[in-house]
């Protein structure tokens, strides 16, 4: 298994690029499973969870090109037959995104078996509201042997029925499942109390470039009008804003002077005012922000709580809790979406920060000089707030188990080495037994 070993305290200076969007890749590629004919999509990250995202749809029977070369991040996509609609346990354990293809297959074959996600390190996470959602469309879902067994009306041969759903909950995955298995829909469909991340207003353009007709994704209400069929389309993917919020927090736990390129400074609502609230300088551009801090100590503790797309992101509070611990003062993080999102605290505290839990709220107090340790990622997230510490710590950190890590960020020890970091990644450092 990789490890990084990373040698901290130095700044980082320069410019890093941003890659396509992981969480907008996964349902816009489960997407293409709406139509035969041929779904292309540029931008794509070359991170762990496209290639399992590969296997899914290939295993159902979908030719996927994934691009190599300077069309690395193309992707093609045909759903010609789906010869196996299937879910298998064996991928949907390593990705629980794949509960993203249970809508599309639906609407497009009438029958669907996916493999149930298992329980996930960052909380329960159940699909719950995708099911209630579906059946309101019509379907129906037995559990079967650890498999959600769906079919639509007349035992599979009948097109779902439009409807109107209020979620009781807001859900990102949720609300993109419905919005493709509403696209072709006998009917109009009204979404309410829905997700309104970029990545869901991401999906829906490519949906609506594929001939669907869906209005207002981005806002609480979508509206959709079933269509009979959906064609092929080409698709850029959004920048990825938890990659580049990583970034950003890079920058400024360094106290460097960093120029995070490639991405839509309108995607970063609540996470750039946090930020300046700390009193990090940062210089928005038309795709790029600029980072620029003499160092975490000079920075004021803030307090953060996760919420819903535009409040501050879950998934950038690890990150976050990082830079916190470089802080004067206390800050306390309350995690309002995951019941269990701190895998990271013990890490942390292993390198020398002071962080007490709570049930769902940390309190961190710094300043808290970060020593090198040996640590153990855990969750895609949690290992990006241990990178960043290790970015602070004195010595050489040792991180195992990076590929948490490679699930969701393309090459990031490559792109860090780009912009002054010494960080490098090992095969076995220590070799069989
Ligand atoms: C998406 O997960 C993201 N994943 C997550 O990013 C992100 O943390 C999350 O949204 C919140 O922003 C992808 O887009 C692939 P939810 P998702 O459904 O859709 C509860 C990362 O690090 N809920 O919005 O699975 C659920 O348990 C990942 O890239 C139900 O109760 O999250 C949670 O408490 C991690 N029943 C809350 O809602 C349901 O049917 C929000 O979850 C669905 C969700």
């Amino acid at each position: 298994m990789d490890k990084f070993v990373v040698r901290g305290q130095n700044p980082l200076l320069g410019t890093i690029k941003v890659s396509g969007a992981k969480n907008s890749a996964l349902p816009c590629m489960a997407a293409a499973i709406l139509t035969e004919n041929e779904v292309i999509l540029e931008n794509i990250p070359q991170v762990r969870d496209i290639e399992t995202e590969r296997k899914l749809l290939s295993s159902m029977g979908a030719e996927v090109e994934l691009g190599y070369g300077r069309a690395q991040h193309r992707t093609r996509i045909k759903c010609g037959i789906l010869s196996d609609p299937v879910a298998k346990y064996e991928i949907v354990k390593t990705m629980r995104a794949s509960s993203l293809v249970l809508g599309p297959l639906i609407a497009r074959t009438g029958i669907a078996r996916v493999a149930m996600p298992g329980g996930c390190a960052i909380g329960d996470r159940p699909i719950d509201l995708h099911i209630k959602g579906l059946e309101a469309m019509g379907a129906t879902i037995n559990y079967d042997h650890g498999y959600l067994e769906a079919r639509s009306p007349n035992n599979g041969s009948g097109q779902l029925k439009g409807a109107h759903v209020v979620f009781d909950k807001i859900t990102v995955t949720g609300t993109e499942d419905l919005l493709m298995a509403a696209a072709l829909a006998d009917g109009e469909s009204l979404f309410e109390n829905c997700a309104r991340e970029p990545e869901v207003t991401d999906l829906a353009a490519l949906l609506n470039a594929m001939g669907a007709k869906i209005e207002g994704a981005g806002t609480g209400t979508i509206r959709i009008k079933g269509v009979s069929k959906l064609h092929g389309a080409r698709h850029k993917i959004n920048p990825d804003r938890i990659e580049a919020g990583t970034f950003l927090i890079a920058g400024a736990i360094t106290g460097g002077d960093l120029n995070v390129d490639g991405l839509n400074p309108a995607h970063f609502g609540a996470l750039i005012a946090k930020l300046e609230e700390c009193g990090v300088k940062l210089d928005l551009g038309a795709d790029h922000i600029r980072v620029r801090s003499s160092g975490a100590a000079n920075l004021e503790a803030a307090d953060i709580s996760t919420e819903e797309y535009p409040g501050f992101p879950t998934d950038m509070q690890a990150q976050y809790m990082a830079l916190a611990t470089q802080f004067e003062g206390t800050s306390v993080v309350t995690e309002n979406i995951f019941e269990n999102r701190f895998m990271h605290v013990g890490e942390l505290n292993r390198m020398g920060a002071n962080i007490t839990v709570q049930g769902r709220t940390a309190t961190v107090r710094g300043k808290t000089p970060l020593q090198s340790a040996a640590v153990m990622c855990s969750d895609l997230r949690a290992s990006a707030s241990l990178v960043l510490a290790a970015l602070v710590a004195d010595g050489e950190t040792i991180l195992d188990r990076v590929y948490h890590i490679d699930r969701g960020y393309e090459r990031i020890e490559e792109k860090l080495r780009g912009v002054g970091a010494q960080i490098r990644r090992m095969g076995d450092v220590f070799g069989k037994k």
